[in-house]
């Protein structure tokens, strides 16, 4: 068995190491290819018998001309590049299909090794339907998925007007919700046996990672004001929220942040296999128990691995996210074992948000509390770097969470502190007596401008928003609206 995660190891690097770069020649085959496609299924429609001769012809084309586990062809304005590299653009096809993107939203298309053609007619079929039908549908990513398509995938062009505004945290809500029901269904088929694609999951950490790069804070803070028991799959949505803001702020791009994603909203898949009465349990595990609980990251990364074209990150997070960078941890393994960076960033969110969160045997840790904790174990238990990222990111304060300060009044976090992450820009809502303010007062205890004249105010600790009769996402929504 060590051997096999030996391997998938292996894969994972490589996956991570990138791609080798296609020449210009290839390329051309490869957008040629789709445009014989694209031009027999608009000559004779989708179930013709020279249409489907034509989408075989262009995916074994393209299949040939893949050097690596996937290439990627995107576009960048009026240039059409695969993995990375212009496509010249005096072949008519190239842009014949720069226009073809542009008119549906499609930012970039990535073709996995072993793509069938099941799949490519699928996309011949989005690059031919009506450019409406498709933003109806939820957009050409959305759309493909829906399709089957596992081993081709789009990714959406947010376009110039979506770049305009960030909308005041209910793009933010929507998309949490979304992951939510995602993961939950994806847990239900692996609770059943009948999960055989995770193209939901993917698209749900692409749309995530999306909205993460626009705007990071409105998810983060949904992180620390989503709070859960075990029967919702809020832990799983917090996991993968945070580890695609860590690896993000750890510089992870692309593809491979894609796949943090993925793993990171499942990590917790090999759960579905433990009874609820055990997670559940408010009392101590017996052996039997506790040995059933400890299997769970080899399980959940034995089922998907039965996936196909899921890549070795995944399964890899959800084998590795339970293991200490000193040995300890479960699954048991050899000496000198080296967990993957993406499993490290899983590991660190991990423990972060059970922290922060109630449990059966006990009460949530405040945020600032759990990061002081592990701060003091960083580059123990877990990876220094990666611990500190974390900490940088959160600020000690996370937005969302809710404080009393010095003067005894009570807020909510509403931005980050800028250098100083002690001193996060707040929103006042309690008064000293503890009455409620008709209006927040938002303040920056990071300016030293703000309150010149008075005691400058500071956090002197967390409080438990619900008990104070404080809803954060509503005061959150306020904020981002003045
Ligand atoms: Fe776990």
């Amino acid at each position: 068995m060590a051997n096999q995660w030996e391997m998938l190891r292996t894969r994972a690097a490589a996956a991570r190491g990138g791609r080798r770069e296609s020449s210009a020649a290839s390329s051309v085959r490869i957008v040629q290819a789709i445009d014989q496609c694209v031009a027999s299924l608009r000559l004779y429609g989708a179930h013709h018998a020279m249409t489907a001769a034509a989408v075989s012809t262009s995916r074994a084309t393209i299949s040939g001309e893949l050097r690596a586990a996937e290439v990627e062809v995107s576009v960048a304005g009026d240039i059409l590049l695969t993995d990375g590299r212009p496509v010249p653009t005096r072949v008519a096809a190239v842009n014949k299909l720069l226009k073809r993107c542009h008119e549906r939203d499609i930012g970039s298309i990535v073709f996995c090794r072993g793509f069938d053609d099941r799949e490519f007619a699928a996309l011949v079929g989005i690059l031919t339907a009506d450019p409406s039908d498709i933003k109806e549908l939820g957009g050409p990513a959305v759309a493909l998925s829906a399709r089957g398509a596992e081993r081709i995938r789009i990714m959406d062009d947010p376009g110039e007007e979506e770049e305009e505004e960030p909308e005041d945290g209910e793009d933010a809500r929507r998309l949490y919700d979304l992951a939510l029901r995602t993961v939950e269904e994806s847990m239900e088929q692996a609770r059943l046996g009948t999960l055989r694609s995770v193209g939901g999951v993917r698209t749900a950490a692409r749309l995530l990672m999306g909205a993460i790069l626009r705007d990071t804070s409105a998810l983060l803070a949904l992180t620390t004001i989503q709070r859960y028991d075990i029967y919702t799959f809020a832990h799983s949505v917090n996991v993968g929220i945070l580890s695609l803001c860590l690896g993000a702020e750890l510089g992870m791009t692309g593809q491979m942040l894609e796949m943090l994603g993925v793993g990171a909203l499942l990590h917790d898949i090999g759960k579905t296999t433990v009874p609820k009465e055990i997670l559940l349990k408010p009392a101590e595990l017996s052996a039997e128990e506790f040995e059933s609980i400890r299997a769970h990251p080899e399980e959940g990364a034995r089922m998907l691995q039965k996936i196909p074209a899921i890549g070795a990150i995944p399964p890899l997070m959800a084998y590795e996210h339970h293991m200490t960078l000193d040995g300890g941890g479960y699954p048991e393994r050899a000496p000198g074992y080296k967990i993957s960076e993406p499993a490290q960033v899983v590991c660190v969110v991990d423990r972060y948000d059970a922290m922060t969160s109630v449990r059966p045997y006990r009460n949530a840790f405040p945020p600032d509390k759990a990061l002081q904790h592990m701060s003091a174990l960083a580059g123990q238990e877990t990876d220094r770097r990666v611990t500190l990222a974390l900490v940088g990111m959160l600020g000690i304060y996370p937005v969302g969470c809710c404080v009393r300060l010095n003067t005894n009044e009570i807020a909510v976090v509403v931005k980050r502190g800028i250098g100083d992450v002690r001193r996060p820009c707040v929103a006042v809502i309690l008064d000293p007596d503890g009455a409620r303010l008709t209006d927040s007062v938002e303040i920056d205890l990071g300016d030293p401008q703000i309150d010149g004249t008075h005691e400058r105010r500071i956090v002197v600790g967390t409080v438990d928003a619900p008990t104070k009769g404080i809803d954060a996402a509503e005061i959150l929504a306020q904020a981002r609206a003045s």
